[in-house]
């Protein structure tokens, strides 16, 4: 098979061991899909003849960013929900009156196949301009077994269709739809029943449930994380967003790949994280949106040893975010993360929160995902906000066209 170079780079290869997995004077050999061979220049395997090179003239070059905690299948928009949260209505209260992730909903059940399959491949488009290789994706707002299979399909048409890995995230545990109100439990055991038709149809990567006052209790979650499991798909959970549900100890004892959100996260559910290697994803444009006060417990998770992650959130009521970019200098900002922190947030801790094993860091044997960059190093590219410095993008070895 052939193979072709990539030389004259400064490489953040995000490997463990030294900071940024720094390479100064680096070089990429790609083969098929994959990266053959990454480091210094002056160490190329000596004997491989290279059937194509690029000279990258020094440019920054990174792994492939990877949005962890996406919604970005929907119809409709919450502006006007926006304009009554700036007159002092609350997000719950806009939600327990029958607005928020039902208007969504409603929305979602209107709009036609191709109608959210195209709006969802405009916002993809958009993060992808950033150097977006791999995306998750949750169901969330169709609420019933139809239109709950038809957003996950939509989500793995994306995939087909754009040079984008997407992975699907079964949410049908996002709100309570109006069909169920005062049945919340009866909501419960038919989402859980709607897994085994999703599994076996392939629309499913993983099994999410959003664990809150205005989503559903830790003894609801827990019934849909032994379906999950029964169909051996992996859990994560939205947990501890606006009140301490002890949601994130739950989730780690069921071995989950990540609980997302966090800022009510207790120090006991800090612990049951650290010991299940649960990855924290935190969701800085949610916070920031919503103009929450009460931040992660960034500290202790850092003390503890948690694998961090940041991810857009990107959905029409809490984050109406595209870009990952933006998220980075969010992260360090608001949460005070380090700048490397933050970059192995979108890198190497998001592929792990996603279960992924091929990418995130640039060595060989990953995927060839990675991004060439006009900055000399990101700690640049998390300190700029509200610009795109992105050049190139490879993905399974192949350059994507920049738009
Ligand atoms: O991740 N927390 C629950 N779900 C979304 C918000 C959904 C919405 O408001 O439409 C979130 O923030
Ligand atoms: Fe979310």
């Amino acid at each position: 098979m052939s193979f072709t170079l990539w030389r004259h780079a400064r490489i953040a290869t995000m490997a463990p061991g030294r900071p940024w997995g720094w390479i100064d004077d680096g070089a990429l050999l790609v083969q098929g899909h994959s990266l053959f061979w990454v480091g210094p220049q002056g160490e190329l395997p000596a004997g491989l003849q290279p059937d194509t090179e690029h000279d990258l003239g020094g440019a920054l070059v990174t792994p492939g960013l990877i949005d962890a905690h996406t919604h970005l299948v929907y119809g409709g928009d919450r502006a006007a929900e926006f304009e009554l949260r700036l007159q002092g209505v609350s997000y719950e209260a806009i939600a327990k009156a029958g607005g928020g992730i039902r208007a969504t909903v409603a929305a979602t059940r209107a709009a036609s196949d191709e109608g959210l399959f195209a709006g969802a491949a405009a916002r993809a488009r958009t993060l992808m301009a950033e150097g977006v290789t791999t995306i998750e994706i949750k169901s969330g707002y169709g609420l019933t077994e139809a239109h709950e299979a038809r957003c996950l399909a939509v989500a793995r048409r994306l995939g087909h269709e754009l040079p984008l890995s997407v992975r699907t995230t079964s949410l049908a545990a996002h709100a309570l739809p109006p069909e169920y109100e005062g049945r919340a439990d009866d909501y419960i055991a038919d989402a859980s029943a709607w897994l085994a038709g999703q599994h076996a149809q392939g629309l499913v990567d993983a099994v999410d449930v959003f664990c809150d006052t205005i989503g559903f209790t830790p003894a609801q979650t827990e019934r849909i994380f032994l379906a999950a499991k029964r169909l051996g798909l992996p859990v994560k959970l939205h947990a501890e967003q606006l009140s301490d549900q002890g949601g994130a100890a739950l989730a780690a004892r069921h071995g989950a790949l990540s609980c997302d959100h966090l800022e009510h996260l207790s120090a006991a559910g800090i612990a049951a994280m650290r010991s299940a290697g649960t990855v924290a994803v935190l969701l800085p444009g949610a916070y920031y949106f919503l103009r929450e006060t009460k931040l992660p417990p960034v500290a202790a998770l850092r003390e503890a040893g948690v694998p961090m992650a940041i991810a857009t959130d990107h959905n029409p009521g809490s984050s109406p975010c595209l870009s990952l970019l933006l998220m980075l200098n969010m992260a360090c900002t608001l949460f005070r993360l380090t700048p490397e922190e933050a970059w192995r947030g979108v890198t190497a801790h998001a592929a792990r929160a996603l279960g992924l094993h091929d990418r995130g860091m640039l060595a060989a044997g990953q995927r060839a995902d990675f991004v060439v960059w006009d900055a000399e190093h990101p700690r640049e590219i998390a300190y700029r906000f509200g610009h795109n410095p992105c050049r190139r993008v490879v993905r399974g070895g192949v350059q994507r066209m920049q738009s």
